[in-house]
């Protein structure tokens, strides 16, 4: 059963950032409480840069050897690129940190072939979750973002990699940015505990309206796409990302 959205406007970027971390530090000591660790997707773009800077700096909180990072999609692109999603969340967060290395799953992007940079990482995964052909992996918490165009990880709309059913990890071609994205697919998103989207600022204000309030398609906005089946959807807005939206009831 697909819960309602949960969208929960604050009204700062502080106050956004805050919001997100404290609903972070709970999601991971409860993981480790009840199961023993705590599996988390980061994702990447400028937003959450502030969010991991702010973990950062509440460190001691945390139970960094029981918690287990990877990322929901990469620009393929080396690590120390400036597009890097690892390297900004590297230099923002886990090498601020004490986590062990060992608990860190890059998505190996520099592999001049995508596809096999894809399947590397989806046997990672399979390994790390015990997840055979058919099932997929339940993450404690993944995080999200979205794009102008209501993209979230590296699913664009009418790219190839939503309609991905059974794979974990794809290569995405997206034609408008000539590029290739690594990115987990919908059935991972939809099999988290739960999912959180990050959105600040007055640019993204008309494509969060269009997304939870407006009448197009489903398909024409892949973050709508994201309906954990037994978990939580958390969309966390601040007051300029929320201008567009209808007064809260
Ligand atoms: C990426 C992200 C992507 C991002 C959105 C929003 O690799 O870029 O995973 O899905 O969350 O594009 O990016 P901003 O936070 O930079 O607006």
């Amino acid at each position: 059963m697909t819960a309602a959205p949960e969208i929960r406007r604050l009204t700062t970027p502080q106050d956004l950032f805050q919001a997100a971390a404290d609903e972070l530090i709970r999601a991971a000591n409860d993981a480790v409480q009840q199961r023993g660790r705590f599996t988390i997707a980061l994702s990447g773009g400028s937003t959450p840069k502030n969010l991991y800077t702010l973990i950062a700096a509440n460190a001691s909180v945390l139970p960094w050897d029981r918690m287990f990072f990877f990322w929901g999609d990469e620009r393929y692109v080396p690590p120390n690129d400036p597009q890097s999603n690892f390297r900004m969340a590297n230099e923002a967060l886990l090498s601020k940190v004490p986590v062990p290395p060992a608990n860190i799953f890059r998505i190996a992007a520099e592999n001049p072939d995508a596809a096999a940079a894809a399947l590397a990482y989806e046997k990672t995964l399979r390994e790390f979750f015990d997840v055979a052909r058919g099932e997929f992996p339940r993450f404690d918490f993944i995080l999200l973002g979205i794009g102008p165009d209501g993209h979230t990880a590296s699913l664009f709309p009418e790219t190839a990699a939503l309609q991905e059913k059974t794979r974990l990890v794809v290569a995405n071609w997206v034609e408008k940015m000539k590029a290739r994205r690594i990115t987990f697919t919908l059935p991972v998103l939809n099999a988290a505990r739960i999912a959180a989207f990050l959105v600040s600022g007055t640019d993204k204000a008309a494509i969060l309206h269009e997304v939870l309030e407006g009448k197009g398609p489903d398909e024409k906005y892949p973050c709508r796409l994201v309906r954990p089946k037994e978990g939580k959807l958390l969309w966390l807005v601040d007051r300029a990302a929320a201008s567009e939206l209808a007064p809260a009831v």
